[in-house]
């Protein structure tokens, strides 16, 4: 059985500086009690398929007790487990089989918010004005003649505005409270002591348990600017790619003490603990601030995973996030999906031509220096599902945008296993599952593909072996070197010893700057008469390199 590696010593090995780590999306993983929703059990019975692909850990997304107005990211009590997914007893069954399998478990952590279900925010209402129940959330008085104007003009991430306006139970209008994503979602004020006690104990609480760290949900968000000031003039105006990043409430320097004092909670305990963050800020060096040594180990790179298919753009990226995070001697973190972006084969085209630069990309991701973060199904080359009934649409963004924005459901469809019809051993047969599951995805299931030469599934397990084998991947010794030109339609990079990668993003195929042995490609690539190879577009290809050792 393959264990949990430690130090010769019993030490520090760093795992997660190139740890492969794949996200499930609980709801969608597999359902063992056939409700319709995913659960822990289910987790559990598909563990072995997980170490078989090849990764060292999962992120489970949160599977807390929850009236699910935003898939669970509404936590009501942070040391529950929500029926739905099981009990504490099927969370600890899970996190003893995941580490006999030698795969660590990262839980997620909702901190910015509560749901509005959460006790807290129950006595909150209950106590009234100037409470110390309300001083845990974010009340204030509106703006205007009786007050009937948000105490100011921030939006609402998910539509509309960020504010809701309480009433009593006779109808009198009083207080508003900030949420930032949907109204189910209160804001926690995170400058009142009493917030900062209670998530260093439920940190605490998975930690005895024996997970191996977090995933922090809206880590930039934490902290509020003084004086909650409007938004900046012109901001909506500004460029979308960063639009997002000038709203007032994001990336304020005050959420660093937080992640020092988190990091001294993780330090306490054996075994290497992380954190990661979902952390958005303006620029990569601002986003390395989070991964200062004494705070979080990973932050996710969004601007990698929002990038389009561009060989000049992806290079700047890839180079800009290195080197931030070098001055932090920090990993880089790679990621090309999660659930809560269009899936990256519908991103890059659909359809076939959107498969085979999926793929390629795939191989592009794996071969940089840093950990990798998988989304469930995209080693099953899982395209969105654009067509989903309104009547099954969950995510809040549907409802608040106005019935414009269709939201994230159609990355989070049920996985399809096995079988010959939908939804393909998701649960036990019989099982109606929460979202639909295309008939077409039959040839995408894991089955089919498990048996399938050529398929997303062998590519993503010969890859993850030999990034585990070869000594230039993971986090390898040194970074990358290019061999290509920064405004060519192709990447091609050298890692030491002995490895290169070759991506062709061009509409003609092109022959390698060196010479070496293809040991992976994400298409066939063809063979000269001389022995050299022609990488056709949209395909990468990784090669034992001797002129790059
Ligand atoms: C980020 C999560 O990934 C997303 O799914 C959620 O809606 C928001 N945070 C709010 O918690």
């Amino acid at each position: 059985m393959r264990r949990i590696p430690t130090g010769s010593s019993g030490g520090a090995t760093g795992w997660w500086r190139a740890a492969a780590i794949y996200q499930i999306y609980v709801r969608s993983f597999a359902d063992a009690d056939g409700d319709g929703t995913g659960d822990l059990a289910g987790v559990r019975e598909r563990l072995p398929w997980l170490a078989a692909l090849g990764i060292d850990a999962v992120w489970l997304t949160p599977f807390y007790d929850s009236p699910m107005a935003d898939g669970g990211y509404d936590v009501a009590d942070y040391r529950a487990v929500d029926p739905r997914f099981g009990t504490l007893a099927d969370f600890d069954r899970m996190l003893a089989t995941a580490h006999g399998l030698g795969l660590r478990v990262i839980v997620d952590i909702v901190p910015n918010h509560t749901s509005s279900e959460h006790r807290w925010f129950a006595e909150a209402l209950e106590a009234g004005p100037g409470s110390a129940a309300r001083k845990r959330y974010i009340f204030r008085d509106g703006r205007g003649p009786d007050g009937a104007e948000p105490p100011n003009d921030w939006p609402s991430i998910f539509g509309g505005r960020a504010w809701t306006r309480l009433r009593r139970p006779d109808g009198t209008p009083e207080e508003w409270y900030l949420h930032l994503f949907d109204p189910a979602q209160p804001d926690l004020n995170w400058d009142n002591p009493e917030v900062r006690a209670e998530f260093e104990d439920v940190l605490r609480f998975w930690l005895d348990r024996g997970v191996d760290g977090f995933r922090i949900d809206v880590a930039h968000g934490l902290v509020k600017p003084e004086g909650l000031p409007d938004m900046p003039k012109g901001y909506e105006l500004s460029r979308p790619d960063n639009r997002e990043m000038r709203r007032p409430y994001f990336d304020q320097d005050g959420v660093h003490e937080i992640y020092r004092q988190w990091r001294r909670i993780l330090d306490s305990y054996p075994g290497e603990r992380v954190a990661v963050a979902e952390a958005k800020a303006a620029t990569p060096a601002r986003a390395a601030l989070y991964l200062r040594p004494d705070e979080l180990h990973q932050a996710f790179n969004f601007d990698y995973l929002g990038a389009p298919w561009q060989a000049p753009v992806l290079r700047r990226i890839i180079d800009a996030s290195l080197q931030a995070n070098a001055s932090v001697d920090a990993p880089t973190t790679w990621a090309l999906s999660n659930h809560d972006v269009v899936r990256q084969v519908t991103r890059f085209g659909g359809g076939e031509p959107g498969l085979r630069r999926a793929r390629a990309a795939a191989l592009l991701t794996l071969a940089l220096p840093g950990a990798v973060y998988l989304y469930q199904g995209e080693e099953l080359g899982l395209p969105e599902v654009l067509d989903l009934p309104e009547e099954v649409l969950e995510d809040p963004a549907w409802e608040r945008s106005g019935r414009t924005d269709r939201g994230r459901d159609g990355c989070r469809v049920p996985l399809p296993w096995e079988g010959p019809t939908a939804p393909f051993g998701f649960g036990p047969v019989g099982t109606k599952p929460w979202l639909p599951v295309p008939e077409g995805w039959r040839r995408l299931s894991r089955e089919v593909q498990a048996s399938t030469p050529g398929s997303t599934l062998e590519l993503y397990t010969t890859a993850l072996r030999l990034r585990r084998e070869l000594p230039a991947l993971g986090a390898g010794t040194g970074g990358i070197d290019w061999l290509s030109d920064p405004a060519a339609d192709v990447l091609t990079f050298a890692r030491s010893p002995g490895f290169a990668c070759v991506v062709n993003f061009g509409a003609m195929p092109i022959r390698p700057p060196l010479a070496g042995e293809p040991l992976l490609s994400s298409a066939p690539v063809a063979a000269e008469d001389d022995g050299s190879i022609r990488v056709p577009p949209d395909t990468a290809v990784w090669l034992r390199a001797a002129a790059a050792a």
